[in-house]
């Protein structure tokens, strides 16, 4: 069996312990003969690292490990790149949260304001990271988690329109699909989604078991009347649980279709606000949670020099995901997962240049999305702006334009007014001048 070489980008994030986990997991599926871990925090990669040299000496002694914050020795013959990182931290993200939601705007990493602050770090860091991939290894495939994601896609669809081997996808529709086959009592991978819309903007309109019949009604009306949670409810925090219950929220105004978890902060952006603590965001929930817990017990282990005992916690859904995604590419399995990809005609009543996100076959050759056909009016209108916004968003940082960052602010579902559009970009230009380009 062939073995590859990876490189994971952000290795020193919290969520990389569960990619290493889930690659020794699934190491007789997907073998690996080199991993590499590059970021550009030596610190908090050295935690993850050392780590993982015990994990490994444990469960896979064969492999040829190292960590690094060289791009050459990152980029250099290596198969698959999964990038995952976060510009600005956590840090940033607090602020991407508080800002907004100071002015009675929704506050959330990638939704919004704050979305679209972290947009505007993310294009630059992403489009470097690429470049610097390309100049090792000409034919790795990039898989990249990096948010916001929908900014994220359209940036680099721009800037690299004949580079066919660059992937964005995102974890919340497996999230969604695992806590769906939670509450059937099933197992996900049994299910056959069709579902359309843009990243974290979304709908799934059908769920098919293995002999066809749809299940989408029977999980509709035991949200309705159970309730939903995620299906590792019991390794999540509060805020989390709370949007899982919201989907029934949804569902009660809008019952078409089963909605992604962020719909939320679009349908309902007063009550988002005014159940938030402006001085307390998921930034600091994970700050105080995640960030701790992982780096505490990668200290732990790499004192005690084994991983037994450990609790590393995770979410199996984005772990696994990413490497399934790898796996059906690697050995043109021609699986079926839902991914970031350029519409053309895919969703047929869709410009063709919006990258949305659909199920897709993966295959050697990459994806091959299946057609979704007409969406109504409702779903089109929503799709539309959210789409504009997406777009008018890129535009400001290519053409470093002030306007079009008003536009794409006042477009977006969560401000609307032009004056608290100005306001909040105005404060967000001031924390940001760092990371973000000169707007004019
Ligand atoms: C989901 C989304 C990701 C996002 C993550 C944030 O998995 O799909 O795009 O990054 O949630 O989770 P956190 O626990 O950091 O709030
Ligand atoms: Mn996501």
């Amino acid at each position: 069996m062939k073995k590859f070489n990876i490189t994971i980008v952000g290795g020193g994030s919290t969520w990389t312990p569960g990619i290493l986990k889930s690659l020794c997991k699934m190491k007789d599926r997907f073998p690996l003969k080199k991993l590499t871990l590059f970021d550009i925090n030596a610190k908090r990669q050295a935690v993850i690292g050392e780590f993982a040299k015990v994990l490994f000496s444990e469960e896979y002694p064969d492999l040829d490990f190292n960590y690094t914050t060289d791009a050459e020795t990152a980029y250099k013959d290596v198969d698959f790149v999964f990038v995952q990182m976060r510009s600005g931290g956590l840090k940033m993200r607090e602020k991407d949260e508080k800002i907004p939601l100071s002015m009675g705007i929704v506050g959330q990493e990638t939704v919004g304001p704050g979305g679209f602050a972290y947009g505007m770090r993310s294009i630059g860091d992403m489009i470097k990271t690429v470049k610097d991939i390309r100049k090792y290894s000409e034919k790795a495939w990039i898989l990249n988690y990096t948010n916001p994601a929908a900014i994220v896609a359209e940036a680099l669809r721009r800037e690299f329109p004949n580079d066919k081997r660059i992937l964005n996808i995102c974890d919340q529709p497996v999230n969604l699909l695992r806590s769906y086959g939670r509450l059937l009592n099933m197992n996900a991978d049994e299910f056959d989604p069709v579902y359309f819309g843009l990243n974290h903007f979304g709908w799934f309109t059908h769920i098919y078991d293995k002999d066809g019949n749809d299940l989408l009604p029977k999980i509709k009306q035991l949200i309705l009347e159970k309730g939903f949670i995620p299906a590792d409810a019991e390794q999540r925090d509060k805020s989390w649980l709370d949007t899982y219950a919201t989907v029934r929220d949804i569902l009660i105004d809008f019952p078409d279709y089963l909605p992604n978890t962020y719909l939320q902060y679009y349908f309902y952006p007063d009550k988002m606000t005014a159940k938030a603590n402006p001085n307390y965001t998921r930034a600091n929930e994970v700050m105080d949670g995640r960030e701790k817990r992982i780096f505490d017990e990668c200290r732990r282990v790499i004192e005690r020099g084994t991983v037994k005992g450990a609790q590393i916690f995770h979410n199996d859904a984005h772990s696994d995901f990413i490497i399934e995604v790898a796996e059906s590419i690697a050995f043109n399995k021609a699986r079926n997962f839902i991914v970031i990809v350029e519409n053309n005609g895919v969703i047929s009543n869709i410009q063709d240049d919006a990258m949305v996100e659909v199920a897709a076959s993966l295959t050697a050759s990459g994806p091959r999305p299946y057609v979704v056909g007409k969406i109504p009016t409702f779903y089109k209108g929503l799709i539309e702006s959210q789409l504009a916004y997406e777009k008018l968003t890129v535009d400001a940082y290519f053409e470093r334009s002030y306007q079009k960052a008003l536009q794409a602010l006042t477009l977006n579902r969560t401000v609307v007014s032009a004056i608290k559009a100005r306001k909040v970009l105005d404060a967000l230009i001031e924390v940001n001048k760092e990371y973000w380009p000169d707007l004019k």
